[in-house]
């Protein structure tokens, strides 16, 4: 439920920004719970393919997302949870490009998003949340006391992607990156609901230009004017 008295903190933005390593300094610096809000597309997607549901069938999908067995294993504040989906652990899994895209897929419906309202806003406990997405400050947490919107060039961005991918051993095709990263923001900007773009009270950080250091530098120079 909404607990207006637990502060929030959003951060939003495209995948590859750097939104997900700078939400878990940021939450581990101030010692508050974090909400990883990708995950929740992320496993409905994977649960859909497990059960043959169609990534366009949007009843079936809202069905599958109201009874969706997702858990979140703690193992300590700030980290990263160990996520499930029934009995089997898919924190790996759901990193994977093919389930991005695929939860890309099912984020475009309305009933969809409204399924996962609730799951979202019950992250929301003291001492205060730091909830990172595409819609945290516009539509899941609107009074946040501090929004930060992350952008980046799809070459960076995609430069980023393949050094992580690489330092595992895994080669890909940068300029095939770079294509998949296009067509993904194409659908989650162009969506009706909820599309990915910056609330009217965010603040804007470009990191092109910036180490994960200096985004964090940054984003604390803000919490600290209001907190
Ligand atoms: O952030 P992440 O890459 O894990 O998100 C995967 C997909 O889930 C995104 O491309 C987006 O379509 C969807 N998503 C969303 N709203 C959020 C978080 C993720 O629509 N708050």
């Amino acid at each position: 439920m909404m607990n207006p008295k637990v502060p929030v903190i959003t951060i939003d933005g495209a995948s590859g920004t750097g939104k997900g390593t700078v939400t878990h300094l940021i939450a581990k610096k101030l010692g508050w719970n974090l909400l990883d809000s990708g995950v929740l597309y992320r496993v409905l997607a994977l649960a859909a393919q497990n059960k043959g549901v169609s990534l366009e069938d949007e009843t079936a999908l809202t069905a599958l997302a109201n009874a969706l067995d997702v858990r979140f294993i703690a193992a300590e504040i700030g980290e990263s949870l160990l996520v499930f989906l029934e009995k089997q652990e898919v924190t790996d899994i759901i990193r994977a490009e093919k389930v991005g895209n695929a939860a890309s897929k099912v984020a475009v419906f309305p009933a969809v998003r409204t399924a996962l309202l609730d799951r979202q806003r019950a992250f929301r406990t003291l001492p205060g949340l730091v909830a990172d997405g595409r819609d945290m400050g516009t539509v899941i947490f609107p009074d946040a006391i501090v929004k930060i919107f992350l952008t980046a060039s799809p070459e960076e961005r995609a430069r980023r992607r393949y050094n992580q991918l690489n330092a595992k051993g895994i080669h890909v095709n940068l300029g095939a990156l770079v294509g998949e990263l296009r067509e993904r923001d194409r659908r989650d900007q162009e969506r009706t609901v909820a599309p990915l773009k910056p609330a009217v009270d965010a603040i804007i950080i470009d990191t092109d230009p910036l180490t994960i250091e200096q985004v964090v530098a940054q984003v604390m120079l803000e919490i600290k004017k209001v907190l």
